[in-house]
């Protein structure tokens, strides 16, 4: 068990009008640190008002992009409790991203126990309108000042919160997006299945590359043969093709194993609807499409919940999924996944963890 040193602030911010927040820009009162050494371990735990670090520029995150992060979200039912959605999952591929990159675990106890704390402590700032909730963002990071490359001996565990609603300005109508087929995201034996701001950091330029051209997102085709469909960086893909559901397999460890991935997985296969996941080649992809047997296609990510896609382009070709609206299966999963995480539908996995 942790012991936290708890430092309220002395000047509380003003709560924002959710309507004019965009996602990930406004932070709540406090955040929480925990130091790292090689000689003491993890140390330190505190909560202290949010605001900038001390990080020395010769710091390894900073030179080096030293860090792995998480997302994930607290809940506010109508009875007005705050709930979790899968932290343990979180924490686990928090864990594995951090051996990725050499950098220390957390023990999954501690981390859990720090996330519920700031959590409870910022409660207020849990919002209450329709497809609100509390975006939650541990990191862990190296400040070790060293850019000699010998860079784990210290880090820092930080955990940030912001309030969000949708994550895309467009809410849960379809989006566009483009198949990427120039830059690369990952590769095989790379750091495509964890979760490090390197991965974010490439992703930009061909981002904002479809940005410019009024297209959400890339998908991203695997880095070596740009064959194979595997991510958008923000969320994972599925696509429900003749009856089956198809979403890209995680044994390559270039795609990111989700938690709304697999929770989604779950519900699917609860209702026995026929899942694979699978290699699936953009030249399948255009098969199916131009016969009309991509019946539905979504993106799901702790952000990004369910998001439907109306259309994807390749090589400047565009590709409406169904009819482009949102699909029924897309609808469902939407509505029972967050009927679970806001707690108006039961829980019959157990994958809800109260907070107050
Ligand atoms: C999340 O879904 O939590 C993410 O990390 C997406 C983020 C890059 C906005």
């Amino acid at each position: 068990m942790l012991n936290i040193r708890v430092e309220k602030t002395a000047a509380p911010k003003q709560k924002p009008d959710m309507s004019k927040v965009s996602f990930g820009t406004t932070f709540t009162d406090h955040m929480f640190l925990m130091d790292y050494s090689s000689a003491e371990g993890w140390h330190d735990a505190r909560i202290v008002p949010y605001g900038p670090l001390p990080i020395e520029p010769s710091a390894a995150v900073l030179n080096y992009a030293m860090n792995v992060f998480e997302g994930l979200k607290a809940y506010r039912t109508a009875e007005n409790k705050i709930q979790l959605f899968r932290p343990d999952c979180n924490i686990e591929r928090m864990n594995n991203s951090a051996d990725r990159l050499s950098l220390p675990r957390v023990d999954p106890d501690d981390a859990l126990q720090a996330i519920k704390t700031l959590v409870e402590l910022d409660r207020d700032w849990v919002p209450s309108g329709d497809g609100e909730s509390l975006y939650i963002r541990p990191i862990v990071m190296s400040v070790e000042p060293d850019v000699s490359l010998h860079c784990t001996d210290r880090c820092l565990f930080v955990v940030i919160l912001s309030p969000v609603g949708c994550y895309y300005k467009t809410g849960l109508k379809p989006v566009s997006i483009a198949i990427e087929t120039e830059d690369a995201r990952t590769v095989r034996g790379g750091t495509g299945f964890a979760k490090c701001g390197g991965n974010y950091a490439a992703a930009q330029r061909a981002g904002m590359r479809a940005e410019a051209k009024g297209i959400s997102q890339v998908l991203w085709l695997d880095g070596a043969s740009k064959q194979y469909i595997e991510e958008v960086g923000s969320m994972n893909v599925m696509f429900k093709i003749n009856g089956e559901v198809v979403t890209p397999t995680l044994e390559t460890g270039t795609v990111l194993p989700g938690v709304t991935r697999r929770s989604i997985l779950q519900l699917l296969r609860d209702e026995r609807q026929p899942v694979t996941e699978r290699l699936f080649s953009v030249d399948e992809f255009v098969r199916a499409a131009q016969s009309g047997a991509i019946e539905e296609a979504w993106g799901c990510g702790t952000a990004a919940v369910v998001s439907p896609i109306g259309k994807l382009i390749y090589q400047d070709r565009e590709y409406t999924i169904g009819d482009g609206s949102i699909g029924p299966l897309t609808q469902k999963l939407y509505d029972e996944l967050t009927g679970i995480q806001w707690g108006k539908l039961p829980d019959p996995h157990g994958w809800i963890v109260p907070v107050c």
